[in-house]
C-alpha cells in the first residue's frame, strides 16, 4: 500500500498570497495530497513568496535554500517556489539554484496534475494569462471563521514604484456567478466573516456589473455573515460603493484606504491620481457617509526625489486624518518599475528617519482611537486563542481592531458584545458582558 503523500506549504506577502495558497492547496488535496506542518515529512514543500520589496523577495529565496537540505535525506522530495518572486524572476532561479524542481508564477498553479503525475522536473511556468482566475477550483481553506474570496486579479495602475502589475499580469474579474456560488459554500461550511480581495478590489467589473452592486449582493445573501473587502483604491472609492456600506450593518465599517504620500508632487511622480486635497476630500466624504468608520492606510517614505517638504505633508495628511492603523515602508526600488530608472535618492539613513517619524506620530494615533474605546461595549467576532496566552481567546471589532478577552472563553466562531476594560499599543482588552 502506498503512503498517502503529504505537502507543506509556506506562504509569503498579501492575502491574494494566503488565498492563492488556498487554491493550491485546494488542487494538491484534490490529486490525494494531505497537508502536513512538518516540512520534514513532507514529499513536496512549496513556498509561495512575494516580491513587493527587496528584503521579502530575498527572505524567500533563503528560506528555499533552508529545505535544500532536507533533499539529501529525501532525494524524492519536490521542492517548488510558486507566486510573486517567481514570476519576478521568470524562471532564471533554477540556474543558479538547480536543487529548485517547479517554479509556477501566479497564473500558473493549474500544472500542478502535471507535476503530481511525474511530468519532466525541472518544470517552469510563468505565463501570465488575461483570463485565469480560477474559477470552479475550491480553495481548501486552513482557518475556519474568516473566508477569503478571491474576486479579481491582477493591477492594471502601474504606480512607478509597484512590482505587482509584473508579477500578478492584468487586471480581470471573476463572474459575479462564480463568486455567488463560493460565497454559498462559504456560508454552508460555516464561515462567520467573508472577505473579498483583489489587489484593486473596487475596480471590479463584470460587464456592466461593478463592485458596488457585487458588495451589496453578497450583503443580502450573508446577512449573519461579516463582510470585508481590501484593498480598495482611492481612485475608485465612489459614492455607490460608500452607500451600499452604509446601508448593510453587516459590511464592516473600516477601510483600508493606501495613501502612499502627503504630497501632491510625490503623488503625481507616483502615478496616483490624486492629489493631497483629493485624498483628504474623499476622508471627509467618507466620514460623512460614516462618521464611526475606521480608516486604516499605507505609506511609503522615501521614494524618489522625496524632500523633506514632501514628508511633511505626509505627516500633515497623517495628522489630519488619524489614520486607527498604518502599514509603513522605505521606498525599495524594483525591477521593471518606473521609478527603478530614477536614481534612489534619499539616503539610507533619511528614509530611516523618516519612517521612524511616520511610526511615532501612527502610534499615537492608534493608541488614542484605542484608548477612546476604553469603557464602551463592542461586538466582536472570536477569530483565535490569543497568540501570547492560548487560555485567552482574540476576536476582532467590526473596525478590525484586535481584542483580547480577559474574562470568559466563549468558542472560535462566536459573535458576541465585549466590554472594553483597557487598550495598548494596537490591541484593547475586553471582558465579556456579564
Ligand atoms: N494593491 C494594493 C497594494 C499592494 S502592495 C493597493 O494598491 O492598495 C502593498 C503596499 O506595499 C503598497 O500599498 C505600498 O505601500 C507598498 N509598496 C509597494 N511597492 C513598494 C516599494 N517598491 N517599496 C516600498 N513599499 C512598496
Ligand atoms: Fe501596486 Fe498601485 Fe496596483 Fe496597488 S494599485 S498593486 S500599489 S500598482
Ligand atoms: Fe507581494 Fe505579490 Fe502580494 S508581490 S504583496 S505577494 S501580489
Amino acid at each position: 500500500m502506498s503512503r498517502v503523500k503529504k505537502y507543506y506549504i509556506e506562504t509569503y506577502g498579501c492575502q491574494m498570497n494566503l488565498a492563492d495558497s488556498e487554491l493550491v492547496a485546494g488542487i494538491l488535496r484534490e490529486n490525494d495530497y494531505q497537508a502536513t506542518t512538518h516540512p520534514q515529512k513532507a514529499d513536496m514543500i512549496l513556498v509561495n513568496t512575494c516580491s513587493v520589496r527587496e528584503n521579502a523577495d530575498q527572505r524567500a529565496i533563503a528560506r528555499l535554500h533552508q529545505f535544500k537540505n532536507l533533499k539529501k535525506r529525501n532525494p524524492r522530495l519536490i521542492l517548488g517556489l510558486l507566486g510573486c518572486v517567481a514570476q519576478r524572476d521568470r524562471g532564471r532561479i533554477i540556474r543558479d539554484n538547480p536543487f529548485i524542481d517547479v517554479v509556477l508564477g501566479p497564473d500558473a498553479y493549474r500544472r500542478f496534475p502535471e507535476v503530481l503525475r511525474g511530468a519532466n522536473l525541472p518544470l517552469v511556468d510563468v505565463q501570465l494569462s488575461k483570463s485565469e482566475v480560477y474559477d470552479r477550483i475550491t480553495p481548501f481553506r486552513e482557518v475556519s471563521v474568516n473566508a477569503s474570496i478571491s474576486i479579481m486579479r491582477g493591477c492594471d495602475k502601474f504606480c512607478a514604484y509597484c512590482i505587482v502589475p509584473f508579477t500578478r499580469g492584468r487586471e480581470r474579474s471573476r463572474s459575479p456567478q462564480s463568486v455567488i456560488a463560493e460565497l454559498h459554500r462559504t456560508i454552508e461550511d460555516g464561515f462567520r466573516e467573508i472577505t473579498l480581495l483583489g489587489q484593486n478590489v473596487n475596480s471590479y467589473r463584470w460587464e456592466s456589473y461593478r463592485f458596488p452592486q457585487l458588495l451589496e449582493e453578497v450583503a443580502g445573501i450573508a446577512p449573519e455573515q461579516r463582510i470585508r473587502f481590501t484593498s480598495p483604491h482611492p481612485q475608485d472609492v465612489d459614492d455607490g460603493m460608500l452607500e451600499v456600506m452604509r446601508s448593510y450593518p453587516n459590511i464592516c465599517p473600516h477601510i483600508h484606504l493606501p495613501l502612499q504620500s502627503g504630497s501632491t508632487q510625490v503623488l503625481r511622480r507616483m502615478n496616483r491620481h490624486y492629489s493631497h486635497a483629493d485624498y483628504l476630500k474623499l476622508v471627509e466624504k467618507i466620514r460623512q457617509y460614516m462618521p464611526d468608520i475606521a480608516i486604516t492606510t499605507d505609506i511609503i517614505v522615501g521614494f524618489p526625489g522625496e524632500s523633506e517638504e514632501d514628508f511633511e505633508e505626509t505627516l500633515d495628511v497623517m495628522n489630519t486624518v488619524r489614520f486607527d492603523n498604518a502599514y509603513m515602508f522605505k521606498y525599495s526600488p524594483r525591477p521593471y518599475t518606473r521609478a527603478a530608472k530614477w536614481a534612489d535618492d534619499v539616503p539610507p539613513e533619511v528614509k530611516a528617519k523618516r519612517l521612524n517619524r511616520v511610526i511615532a506620530t501612527q502610534k499615537g494615533h492608534s493608541s488614542q482611537h484605542n484608548r477612546a474605546l476604553i469603557g464602551t461595549r463592542q461586538k466582536i467576532l472570536i477569530d483565535d486563542v490569543s497568540k501570547k496566552d492560548e487560555n485567552e481567546k482574540r476576536g476582532r471589532t467590526g473596525t478590525n481592531k484586535i481584542v483580547i478577552l480577559k474574562k470568559g472563553n466563549p468558542s472560535i466562531g462566536a459573535l458576541l458584545d465585549v466590554d472594553i476594560v483597557g487598550a495598548s499599543g494596537v490591541t484593547l482588552f475586553g471582558e465579556m458582558k456579564k
